[in-house]
């Protein structure tokens, strides 16, 4: 009862604190900028673009350019930003002013650690120089046949549920996502959990699935973060949550206490391993005890140890630093891919004709592969593993990934707050609400702004008039060769004489961001989303549900796909209440 009125007394100080502070703080320079209307007096705009927002996003950006003033909690001005200049600004040139926002920074670090989303400036600097090579090309050939085989073992799950003629329906996201996990926790953590076999259910990997979901519900206490975690020590901390009647508080507590304490398991046996083996050895000396379950070197954490081992006292982690990218890694690197790769495969079953081309460019690789090997082809073309290289210069693979993850970036939005006054130059006036052009935005200490990656990623002054539509040959030249890996599509860059970039890392979208905090895992995505679509492709058709009509005398509606027609009879249908819209004529 207790803890329960200092809660309610909290979030009404806080509340009070936050309106009165909106009461006296000066006219923010923002509210000159063009932008919607307030549509909630707490939410703002915020519930519109984070509650199943796309078109509402879209709309933005239409109507009023790259850079809009929208409304954040407590009618707080924010700067909703796509424009290309600005984002420049923003990753690159002055990323020390466009931090992430403390609620971010101190929350990830209570759930996630001292890993590379939990810190700020230079102990962020410092980590990302320690792992940017651990994410280089070299490493990810070495990875990719850990990844391989367990693509193939999703696969054969897949299969199984397959009959021999005919067509099956199966929910792939559970399956896509329990693939993903695999990816990241054994060429990750160099660990298998398990996950392609649902029967051993593993406690970290269950915590790691029920996170997202868990800290959504609490999502609206969010902002409460910084301020309890610099009023309460982490004794009263957990009082709080003991005492507080907030299930999913309690609930998150125990995943992220599931989450340390198997990063640390694994941590403390790698490290002994490692200690054993004196560091910089390889593998072949491990004994078979020692390998077990794990792959001792070529995973993302061995290589870090060993880069660690041998940096300089100044350049080096500590263990609470090296033990936070674990948890990090897993949770960065497993709801995105899981998100692209299933979205890559709702493409492909509504374009039968990509994914035969697709399949066909796909066949052509691993036998060009396997005849330059010598290979025998009495293992079939579909079981040939493609090494990095290989798999990488598929065009049409690389085109069909590549629209996949502009289109539909899995991270659509992503907040910075302004840690000292600065201007924000734009590349393309905006109007003010009184109708002059702007080309720079006075932005006080404090403001928070939203980076639109989806905008940018479909803004037509970049990507040409199509920018919203799915089209892989877009980074393909006519013969069907790729375009340069980094160079924009040319219609668009006919459309903006090419002068007019984003600082994107990957082919200059901003679906990974750019710039300091930039992606560290993206070419680690690219390389697993291709491996799982070349694996699964090879031997199955996807097609999305279609009605057919039997007649056995009497009418029975059954699902049909290309390889054949159910038994079963079913009417999957989507249905929602009639909308005054339906009745438009
Ligand atoms: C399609 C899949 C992925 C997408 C779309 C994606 C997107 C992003 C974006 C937009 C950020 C910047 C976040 C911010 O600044 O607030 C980011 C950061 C990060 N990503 Fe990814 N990511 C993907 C896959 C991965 C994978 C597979 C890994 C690990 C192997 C990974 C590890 C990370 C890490 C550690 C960061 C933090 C970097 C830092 O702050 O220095 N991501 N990702
Ligand atoms: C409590 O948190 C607020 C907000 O972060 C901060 O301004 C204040 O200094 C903190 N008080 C103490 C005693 O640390
Ligand atoms: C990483 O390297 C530093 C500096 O060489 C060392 O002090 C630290 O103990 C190492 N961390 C781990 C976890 O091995
Ligand atoms: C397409 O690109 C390839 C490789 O860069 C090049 O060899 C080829 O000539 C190009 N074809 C056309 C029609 O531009």
């Amino acid at each position: 009862m207790t803890a329960l009125t200092a809660l309610v007394s909290l979030c009404l100080t806080f509340v009070i604190y936050r309106l009165a502070k909106r009461l006296v703080a000066p006219q923010s320079p923002l509210a000159r900028i063009s932008g919607p209307p307030k549509e909630h007096w707490l939410k703002g705009n915020l519930h519109k673009l984070f509650k199943d927002g796309l078109s509402y996003n879209l709309a933005l950006q239409e109507e009023f350019g790259g850079a809009v003033r929208i409304y954040g909690l407590f009618g707080e001005e924010q700067l909703y930003v796509s424009d290309p200049l600005a984002l420049q600004h923003i990753v690159g040139r002055d990323q020390h002013i466009y931090e992430e926002t403390d609620m971010f920074i101190m929350g990830n670090k209570i759930i996630l650690g001292e890993g590379l989303v939990s810190t700020l400036g230079e102990q962020h600097r410092k980590q990302r120089k320690m792992l940017n090579p651990v994410f280089s090309f070299a490493n990810m050939r070495v990875m990719l046949p850990i990844i391989a085989p367990i693509a193939d073992k999703l696969r054969a799950r897949l299969l199984e549920q397959l009959p021999s003629d005919g067509s099956h329906e199966v929910n792939l996201l559970p399956w896509i996502s329990r693939g993903a996990l695999e990816y990241i926790c054994q060429a990750g953590l160099g660990y298998s959990f398990n996950a392609l076999e649902p029967s051993q259910n593993h406690e970290y990997t269950e915590a790691i699935k029920s996170l997202a979901p868990t800290f959504l519900r609490i999502l609206l206490l969010r902002p409460l973060v910084p301020v309890i975690v610099r009023n309460f020590s982490l004794y009263w901390r957990n009082k709080l949550v003991d005492w507080l009647p907030i299930a999913p508080m309690k609930e998150l507590r125990r995943l992220v206490l599931v989450m340390d304490r198997c990063c640390r398991d694994i941590f403390f046996e790698k490290k002994q391993a490692f200690s054993r083996l004196g560091g910089n050895e390889k593998s072949n000396t491990v004994n078979e005890r020692d390998v077990g379950a794990r792959m001792m070197d070529k995973d993302i954490m061995s290589i870090l140890l060993r880069a660690n081992a041998s940096s300089s006292q100044a350049d080096g982690l500590t263990e609470s630093e090296i033990l936070g990218q674990m948890n990090t890694i897993v949770v960065a690197g497993f709801d995105t891919t899981t998100s692209a790769t299933c979205r890559i495969l709702h493409i492909l079953a509504t374009k039968p004709d990509v994914q035969n081309r697709l399949r066909r460019e796909i066949r052509q690789g691993k036998l060009e592969y396997r005849a330059s090997q010598g290979l025998s082809d009495e293992h079939g073309w579909e079981d040939v593993h493609l090494p990095y290289d290989s798999l990488m210069a598929l065009p049409y693979l690389d085109a069909v990934v590549r629209e996949t993850l502009r289109v539909h970036p899995p991270t659509s939005l992503l907040g910075r707050t302004t840690r000292q006054g600065t201007t924000l130059p734009l590349s393309r006036p905006v109007r003010s609400t009184s109708g002059e052009e702007i080309t720079s935005i006075a932005m006080p200490s404090g403001t928070n702004i939203i980076i639109s990656i989806l905008a940018a990623n479909h803004n037509k002054e970049v990507w040409g008039p199509d920018a919203s539509v799915w089209r892989p040959e877009r980074w393909l030249n006519s013969s069907g060769e790729r375009v340069g890996a980094n160079s924009i599509s040319q219609e668009a860059a006919a459309a903006n004489n090419g002068d007019i970039k984003y600082p994107g890392v990957y082919s200059s979208m901003m679906t990974f961001l750019g710039g300091g905090r930039a992606c560290i895992g993206f070419k680690f995505a690219e390389m697993e989303m291709k491996q799982v679509i070349a694996s699964l492709i090879s031997v199955m058709h996807f097609s999305p549900p279609e009605i057919y009509w039997r007649m056995d005398g009497f009418q029975v509606p059954v699902l049909r796909s290309p390889t054949g027609i159910d038994t079963e009879a079913q009417m999957p249908l989507s249905i929602r209440l009639v909308r005054d819209t339906d009745f438009a004529g």
